[in-house]
């Protein structure tokens, strides 16, 4: 890094909150990590040589898939890389479901557990791989059956049951393209991404449990097929067993169509670069990004990152806790893990359902060792108290993870301390739909610091980039991406020119994150939230999430959101949305001691100009604060869709504030 111009001028976004906390590993945890032993055996003796070492991507990658994948036939070139397209494993034939499943048919990992299913009412049922093998030949073969084969797109529309993944590898190993929509979107949003990738086929299931209630599934797919012409065949998962509405000839019952078929299917041979999903998220535009991704360089990606970041080892049990319908469980609880040949936990339900301690429940039944969920769920957990991880035994757990926006040092200190009991480092990884795996983050060999997701993981060109495009520490600026990655998108459904205009206009070559970021001077990344979610305060740049977190740093607050709104003055004032402690009253004078903490963790400059207590703030499904609802809500202009919403009642709250 030696040879580029580190500029270090005027402060572009300025980053006001400061976390000094050091916190070292466990020592035998890195002595004994899969990392350590691949720098063992090539000799890299630091992180800081590692990551030097593996800027040879070419070089790196390679090392990365003759470890940990199987072709048909051999790749004769690594990368070809003409900006913005990447081909990576050139010339390869391959398919993931090879080394996710068919391949451990022939090693002991055959009868290993690969999912533990509990479902929201409780039961348990294990799946070894030898089960999720024979079901999905089942699913392919029917689905072979019905004309559906390479290239076809099949949508998944279906909660976090085991038949998700089987549905998933069932589309792959016939070569057809799944897209999967998150169960808790509408009709109207499942049509939406039906409709933009000429859908065929749809599966789906009948009713599922969520918070004791039976969710009706069918009968919404059956209104966003009304409007989804292409949709020739629904296939239906029985779940519940309740009665729903039928299309005979168009729905057809999993079970029957699976009875007969045999359990053996022959896996497609398919080029190392043909698209396994597609996968939609939201973008500046109304219209939802259909992110596409590839075979083998996603293969490679996942199962690496997974293995180092989180040191999966044999006897390991594995929770990612988060929904399939999101790229986490795409790539985290299904393709990565499977092929590792991990042993993972698959919860139904919602947390702290019935009880508070359901998760720390299942943490101590189940023996989980690695942990992997998100700030909001943190925060939630945090909100309920820690009497409820105190009364169970988790001394299981070795390492715990953190996904989806900035933690921040509260919600971490929390997490370490009473779910890690101060021994398991948290892997704080940043990445996005778009990069497919974990590329900026902690490897169990590194110093933590809490709040941010430390260095980018080795194999990946990430850099702070100021306005003109010089690579800059110690401000906030862009986070770019220099050089391609395997599990790289590979661009939008049918269009490619949004492709080139978001990701790589803003810099020649390098691809835009489009997230807020500061480097500070040992190199650790600080993500602060999206570009967008950015205020000007009198001429300050101040990223709202470095507000809330100041917020929440306070003992009787537990969760917040800021915006800005118009000022004459100041250009923006600060506007902030306060969840309070249970049994925290609201006053003014805890208005006015919140306004002087953040002063004093922050500075006198982001003291919020307003601030509002509710009893939740706006989220998307997955947990994203929607500041843009918010925001809306609060300046009375329209709040436009809220499709995305979990609690779109919180937004009415906003309205009546007090
Ligand atoms: C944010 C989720 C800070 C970020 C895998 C990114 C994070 C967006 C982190 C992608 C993190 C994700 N720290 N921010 N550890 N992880 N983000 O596509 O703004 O749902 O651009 O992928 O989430 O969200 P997505």
């Amino acid at each position: 890094m030696a040879e580029e111009k580190i500029v270090k001028e005027k402060e572009d976004i300025q980053v006001l909150l400061t976390e000094k906390r050091v916190f070292e590993p466990p020592a035998d945890l890195a002595a004994n990590s899969n990392v350590k032993a691949w720098m063992d055996k090539h000799g890299i003796k630091t992180l800081d040589e590692l990551l030097e070492k593996t800027q040879d991507i070419e070089w790196f990658w390679k090392e990365m898939a003759d470890e940990l994948l199987d072709f048909y036939k051999p790749y004769d070139k690594v990368l070809d890389w003409d900006a913005p397209w990447a081909k990576w494993f050139v010339g390869g034939e391959y398919n993931i479901v090879h080394d996710a499943l068919d391949k451990h048919m022939k090693t002991a990992v055959k009868d290993k557990v690969c999912f533990r299913f509990e479902g929201e009412p409780g039961e348990i049922k294990e799946w070894t791989y030898a089960d999720m093998y024979r079901e999905v030949n089942k699913l392919a073969n029917a689905m072979r059956k019905l004309g559906v084969g390479k290239g076809d797109r099949v949508g998944l529309y279906m909660p976090m049951l085991v038949e998700l993944p089987v549905a998933m590898l069932a589309c792959a190993k016939i070569g057809a393209i799944h897209s999967v929509v998150f169960s808790g979107f509408s009709a109207t949003a499942l049509a939406e991404r039906l409709n933009d990738c000429d859908t065929k086929l749809l599966i789906t299931c009948d009713h599922f449990w969520r918070r004791g209630n039976k969710v009706a599934l069918k009968p919404q797919a059956d209104d966003a097929m009304k409007l989804s012409p292409t949709v020739e065949h629904c296939i239906v998962y029985k779940r519940t067993g309740d009665e729903v509405p039928w299309t005979e000839g168009r729905d057809l019952w999993w079970h029957e169509i699976t009875a007969d078929q045999p359990g053996e299917c022959e896996t497609e041979k398919l080029d190392a670069n043909d698209l396994l999903y597609i996968l939609y998220t939201s973008g500046t535009t109304g219209h939802p990004k259909g992110i596409q991704h590839a075979h083998a360089g996603y293969a490679v990606g996942t199962a690496a990152t997974l293995k180092w970041v989180f040191d999966l080892k044999e006897d390991d049990v594995w929770w990612c806790a988060a929904d399939i319908g999101w790229v986490t469980g795409h790539s985290y609880i299904v393709y990565g893990p499977m092929i590792l040949g991990a042993t993972s936990v698959l919860y139904e339900g919602a947390p702290a359902f019935p009880e508070a301690d359901r998760w720390w429940d299942m943490i101590e039944k189940h023996k989980v060792s690695v942990l992997y969920t998100s700030p909001t769920a943190v925060r939630a957990h945090m909100r309920l108290g820690e009497d409820h991880p105190n009364k169970h035994d988790m001394k299981t757990l070795r390492l715990l993870g953190s996904v989806g926006e900035p933690i921040n040092p509260e919600a971490w200190m929390w997490y370490h301390k009473f779910v890690g009991k101060d021994n398991c480092p948290i892997m704080d990884t940043w990445w996005q739909t778009e990069t497919g795996h974990f590329m900026i983050t902690p490897l169990p060999i590194t110093s933590l610091k809490p709040g941010t997701a430390t260095h980018p993981f080795p194999g990946i060109a990430a850099k702070v980039y100021n306005e003109e495009g010089e690579p800059i520490t110690g401000a906030g600026g862009h986070l770019v991406i220099e050089k391609p990655w395997p599990g790289m998108l590979r661009g939008l459904y049918k269009n490619p020119d949004r492709y080139k205009d978001v990701y790589w206009s803003r810099f020649k070559d390098t691809y835009l994150a489009g997230d807020v970021t500061r480097m500070d001077e040992d190199g650790y990344f600080w993500i602060q939230g999206r570009a967008d979610d950015v205020l000007n305060v009198a001429g300050h740049r101040i990223g709202n999430s470095e507000v809330e977190s100041a917020l929440v740093s306070h003992p009787k607050v537990a969760e917040s959101a800021v915006i800005g709104k118009p000022h004459e003055l100041k250009g923006e004032s600060l506007c902030a949305f306060v969840v309070l402690m249970q049994g925290v009253e609201p006053s003014d004078e805890l208005r006015a001691e919140l306004r002087e903490h953040v002063g004093v963790e922050i500075g006198k400059i982001a003291r919020p100009d307003e601030i509002w207590f509710v009893h939740d703030v706006p989220k998307t499904r997955s947990g994203k604060i929607m500041r843009r609802v918010i925001r809306a809500k609060a300046v009375g202009e329209k709040v436009g869709d809220t499709s995305t919403l979990a609690n779109p009642e919180a937004v009415e709250e906003i309205g009546k504030a007090h």
